[in-house]
């Protein structure tokens, strides 16, 4: 799914990692002059969490769905809604989305700023790309005089969850979400600021 080139330059990059490299993590809105990068980032990152998890064929409907280019770009049209790639050097490791009110997929509180989406490349994890979105996020909220940032996360993505506690998000409720037929179960989780 993900094209032979970018493939190609994530391999390189988990060798520079493996050599110790030191690369800027730097954040950059995403236009729709970038939306096929964005569809094919958003389609390679679900499909590394939560292939091994989900029914091959429902998956692949729902990304052809839920992250076709003209959803996504509906989505980016929403003045309420953002998106941000994670950029690691000069390589697009992740993205994240987030959602003022009327645009947030729950909660809806003006005082409040969803993360509705945060996803880094399997081979970009754990070099404190999340950890750098999750302060942009709450340090863009606090300009909009927000109160607090919240999320949604699969109840059995433990390594997400524990992610979210290392950056103080705490539990405040659960909702559902669908894979195809498969109902999930998200818990919603908040950090105060
Ligand atoms: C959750 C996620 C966004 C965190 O981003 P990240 O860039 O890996 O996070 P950071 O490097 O800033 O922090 C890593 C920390 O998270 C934890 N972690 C979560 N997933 C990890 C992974 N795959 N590899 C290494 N550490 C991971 C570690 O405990 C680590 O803690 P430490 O800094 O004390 O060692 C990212 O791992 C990811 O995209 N995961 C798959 C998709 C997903 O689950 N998205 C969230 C959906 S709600």
């Amino acid at each position: 799914m993900f094209t032979a080139i970018l493939r190609r330059q994530v391999r390189s990059h988990k060798l520079s990692r493996n050599g110790g490299a030191y690369l800027r993590i730097t954040m950059k809105r995403c236009t729709q002059a970038d939306i096929s990068l964005l569809c094919e980032l958003s389609r390679a990152t679900f499909t590394d969490a939560f292939a091994a998890e989900n029914d091959p064929d429902e998956l692949t409907e729902f990304l052809a769905g839920r992250y076709s280019e003209d959803k996504l770009m509906s989505e980016m049209a929403d003045d309420g809604s953002s998106f941000y790639f994670l950029y690691c050097g000069d390589f697009p490791a992740g993205y994240i989305k987030i959602n003022l009110v009327p645009s947030q997929s729950d909660i809806n509180d003006p005082d409040s700023l969803e993360i509705e989406r945060i996803y880094v490349l399997r081979n970009f994890q754990g070099r404190g790309i999340g950890g750098h979105a999750i302060a942009a996020a709450a340090d863009m909220a606090r300009t909009f005089g927000k109160k607090y940032i919240w999320l949604g996360v699969w109840e059995n993505n433990e390594r997400a969850i524990s992610f979210y506690k290392k950056q103080g998000f705490y539990r405040i409720g659960a909702h559902s979400f669908f894979i195809g037929r498969n109902e999930q179960t998200d818990y919603i989780m908040r950090r105060d600021l």
